[in-house]
């Protein structure tokens, strides 16, 4: 069998290990031939492309990024491109195209199985928003990098008496805000399923202060906005892709609550820094299951489905469900994070 495999969308901590495990799954558990496109779906538009063997991804289990190299695709163009997608891989002499991605690379994988192209896809992103599946690689990474910030960041707050705004990844769903905000005890959480009262912010932090505490910590999603009338909130622009770009809400809630408090807040933006380095123990394991279980589902002719975790199982599930909404966060588990801030 000749397996193509791909990484699209935001890169993510645990991408080589699945990319690893495809490989060695292939090439020693079955006779397959494995070739890697580059940049993503770019890569086979553009027919850039090479050979994945055991030397290959040698040494790649622990590195951050992609081998590959990965783009997003633009919104507008994905017909288009699945449909020219379609048509080279034939070219390529491929059986079936293991597509690695978030949620637009999986509707993309979606559209290409729906014309008929034996695809197997594997979700990943640090949001942990794809559904259908528990958990998505990256995210433990993620969440143990905004953690590691929290904890850091409370020794200074301390030492000034301020008042710390952290704003984590997380535009549609605030998985990384709420489990880094647990884990590293921020004292408020604000998610995007949630628009949050700035006036509850306050109360908050006057009555730490009250009680004789120096500091106090905000843990706020990117995606996260205040409820209306709140806050003066300036909406993000759209970018070439069709996304909207915040205009940086920890910046505005730092000065915001810094106003009203009458103390000092210092907005810390983590961005990219979530996304990059090395993978987690926890992230490379279920990468590489992952990996292994599409070289299985591609040898058994379960096409249209990617794979996804279960509890402690992988199993495969139709693209067209894990593609149709968002996993965003419930309403109970924040209830759980509010009772011990
Ligand atoms: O989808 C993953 C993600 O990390 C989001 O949390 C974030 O909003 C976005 O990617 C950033 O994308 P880019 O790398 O294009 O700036």
């Amino acid at each position: 069998m000749r397996i193509g495999v791909l990484t699209a969308g935001g890169d993510c901590p645990g991408l080589n290990a699945v990319i690893r495990s495809v490989v060695h799954r292939a090439l020693t558990g079955h006779d397959d031939e494995v070739i890697g496109f580059e940049d993503g779906f770019k890569g086979l538009l553009e027919g850039r492309f090479r050979k994945l063997d055991l030397d290959a991804v040698s040494g790649i289990l622990a590195r951050g990024g992609t081998i590959l190299g990965s783009s997003r695709l633009e919104r507008n163009r994905l017909r288009e491109a699945c449909e020219k997608s379609k048509d080279m891989s034939k070219d390529y002499g491929i059986d079936v195209l293991i597509p690695i991605g978030g949620e637009g690379t999986l509707t993309a994988a979606r559209m290409l199985a729906d014309a008929g192209m034996p695809v197997v896809g594997v979700p990943k992103t640090i949001d942990n928003d794809i559904s259908s599946t528990d958990r998505t690689f990256g995210f433990d990474t993620a969440v143990g990098v905004a953690t590691e910030a929290i904890d850091r960041l409370k020794t200074t707050a301390e030492s000034h008496q301020r008042v710390m705004v952290v704003e984590v990844m997380g535009r549609h769903a605030g998985w990384i805000a709420l489990e880094s905000g647990m884990a590293g005890g921020a004292h408020g959480i604000c998610l995007p399923e949630r628009p949050f009262d700035v006036d509850d912010l306050v109360t908050m932090v006057e009555e730490r202060f009250a009680r004789g505490k120096k500091f106090a910590v905000v843990c706020v999603a990117e995606g996260a906005h205040p409820a209306e009338e709140t806050m003066d909130y300036k909406k993000g622009a759209i970018d070439q892709f069709g996304h909207e770009r915040f205009s940086g809400i920890g910046n505005h809630l730092a000065i915001e609550l810094e106003k009203r408090l009458g103390k000092e807040a210092r907005p810390v933006i983590l961005g990219h820094v979530q996304r990059g380095g090395t993978p987690t123990a926890y992230d490379r394991v279920l990468a590489t299951r992952f990996g292994w279980h599409a070289v299985e589902a591609a040898h058994r002719g379960d096409f249209g489905r990617m794979t996804a975790l279960r509890g402690t199982d992988i199993t495969m599930v139709p693209l067209a469900e894990a593609v149709t909404e968002l996993k965003t966060v419930p309403e109970w588990r924040m209830d759980e994070a509010e009772s011990v801030f």
